[in-house]
């Protein structure tokens, strides 16, 4: 009895996972632009709340992994409804990147803080030319999250 109804959930997956209610087999997953966008805002936010506590090990980890992200973008995404999203990327936040890159290596906190606000210039630019002017990003206020320090470690 247990071992029939075992039986038939799993014949009913491999329905499930050969044809959908199309017939056509399931199509990867391919994540839009929105949900880069969520990551980036994420690598963003932590950039700042890293740079601006002098954790700089952690500030450069944040900064590699929102470049490679943006540089991941660009490859994956680089057309979408007629927009360059690859060439807007390169010339909108790929230069801001370099200084914050550069006031990171420096342990340069004031050189940092600017180079982040040049960074989130860019990706508002963006947004105006991508005509969606009206979603802004900014210097966050507070940590969204609370599970993470971003403290320096004393060494
Ligand atoms: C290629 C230009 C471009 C760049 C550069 C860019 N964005 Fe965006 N962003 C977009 C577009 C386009 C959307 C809207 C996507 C859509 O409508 O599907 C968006 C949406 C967003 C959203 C809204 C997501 C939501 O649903 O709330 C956030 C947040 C965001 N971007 C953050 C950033 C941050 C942070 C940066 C810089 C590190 C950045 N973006 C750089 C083009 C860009």
């Amino acid at each position: 009895m247990r071992q029939s109804a075992i039986a038939l959930l799993i014949g009913l997956a491999m329905i499930g996972a050969t044809s959908r209610a199309t017939g056509e087999p399931a199509q990867p997953y391919a994540p839009g632009p929105v949900e880069y966008m969520l990551q980036l805002q994420s690598h963003h936010n932590k950039l700042w709340l890293a740079g601006n506590a002098r954790n700089w090990d952690l500030a450069d980890y944040q900064a590699d992994e929102l470049k490679e992200l943006l540089e991941d973008i660009a490859k994956r995404i680089p057309v979408y409804k007629d927009m360059p999203i690859g060439k807007m990327i390169e010339a909108t936040v790929m230069p801001p990147m370099e200084g914050v890159e550069a006031a990171i290596k420096s342990r340069n906190s004031k050189a940092f803080a600017s180079a982040f606000d040049k960074l989130t210039a860019g990706c508002n630019s963006c947004h105006e030319a991508a005509k969606r002017g009206f979603i802004v990003v900014q210097r966050p206020a507070t940590s969204p999250f609370p599970n993470q320090s971003f403290a320096p470690k004393r060494k």
